[in-house]
């Protein structure tokens, strides 16, 4: 297995971890109304970078050390921070997944994210590059324990089976165009993996490819289903959906093809990663579409394949 064109550790964790879990909780905020002046202190006093502005328990701007400068810099009078702040904030919800993250920040380029909770909308906390860095190095650390000490159950499970030829088979109902509900199949897998106790490499990879399948049926569909079959030594991922095709497959495996709309963009889809990333986590990928009447996309994870049970 060549290692350059597989999906490494960090890929999988940023599929795993979610932004609730590395942004910073505890978050200073400002009221639109407290004056620049003031701000000058609260920055010079506490060295922030910047902070949300919070209106009635809502977030309705950010303003950045930038937009401070900007203020310092014209020698403008004093005004309330509602004046100067930035409107128009970008931001993520606690249960997204660290790459959507590093999307939106290669996308606009910010130094800090607002982080909100998708329901209520309200503030939960900001997220910088390096709190990134700081959870995946903590949880890169944590997994190696964890691996280390684990006695891999998946031999142990099939062994308990008597039968000729043992499968299991899982399906899961993806909606399309239901944001809300985006990535819960492959969670819901996942955990499934998870329990059976397959090794967490090999269900990491089975879940970064079903999610990645699951958003294209969201994004791309009306919906479609997910048909999973665990064998001992192969886990195969059938996603069928009877959508508007892909007329052209090699260009839409290119790295970075996406015709993702700008809204599904500005949701932190659509980098054109998702076939790419599949391909890099199956040990074959079989993909079959014909326009106008929809997609068949075979994901096969080998679980001999280097990311499978040891034998015990
Ligand atoms: N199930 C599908 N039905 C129709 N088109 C799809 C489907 N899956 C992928 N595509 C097309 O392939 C392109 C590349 O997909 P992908 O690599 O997942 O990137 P992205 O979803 O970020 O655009 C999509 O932009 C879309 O045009
Ligand atoms: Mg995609």
């Amino acid at each position: 297995m060549a290692p350059n064109n597989k999906i490494s550790k960090i890929q999988e964790l940023v599929y795993e971890i979610r932004v609730g879990e590395v942004m910073k909780k505890d978050v200073f905020t400002v009221s639109p109304r407290t004056h620049m002046s003031v701000l000058r202190v609260i920055l010079k006093e506490n060295r922030f970078s910047g902070a949300p502005v919070i209106d009635k328990g809502e977030l309705i701007g950010i303003i950045s050390i930038e937009d401070f400068i900007k203020w310092l810099a014209g020698r403008e009078e004093d005004c309330p921070i509602s004046e100067k702040m930035t409107r128009n904030v970008s931001t993520l919800y606690t249960d997204e997944p660290l790459t959507n993250a590093i999307s939106k920040f290669d996308q606009h380029g910010f130094g800090r994210l607002i982080v909100i909770d998708r329901y209520s909308k309200k503030l939960e906390g900001i997220l910088t590059k390096g709190d990134i860095v700081e959870g995946l190095l903590k949880k890169l650390e944590i997994d190696y324990d964890d691996e280390e000490s684990r006695r891999l159950r998946i031999q142990h499970f099939f062994e308990d089976i008597s039968a000729d030829k043992t499968v299991l088979l899982f399906q899961y109902d993806v909606i399309g165009h239901d944001f809300k509900r985006a990535g819960e199949c492959s969670s819901r897998l996942k955990a499934t993996l998870k329990r059976l106790g397959l090794h967490p490499q090999t269900t990491r990879r089975v879940a970064i490819a079903t999610y990645e399948a699951e958003m294209n049926l969201i994004i791309y569909t009306d919906g479609g289903h997910i048909r999973v079959r665990v064998e001992p030594h192969e886990i195969l991922v059938r996603v069928e959906d009877s959508g508007p095709g892909i007329p052209d497959i090699e260009k839409a495996l290119q790295p970075g093809y996406s015709t993702a709309p700008e809204w599904v963009r500005e949701l932190g889809f659509g980098a054109g990663m998702g076939l790419n990333n599949i391909r890099k986590c199956a040990s074959k990928m079989d993909l079959r579409s014909t326009a106008g009447k929809g997609t068949r996309l075979g994901i096969y994870v080998s679980v001999e394949d280097g990311a499978g049970c040891e034998a015990n």
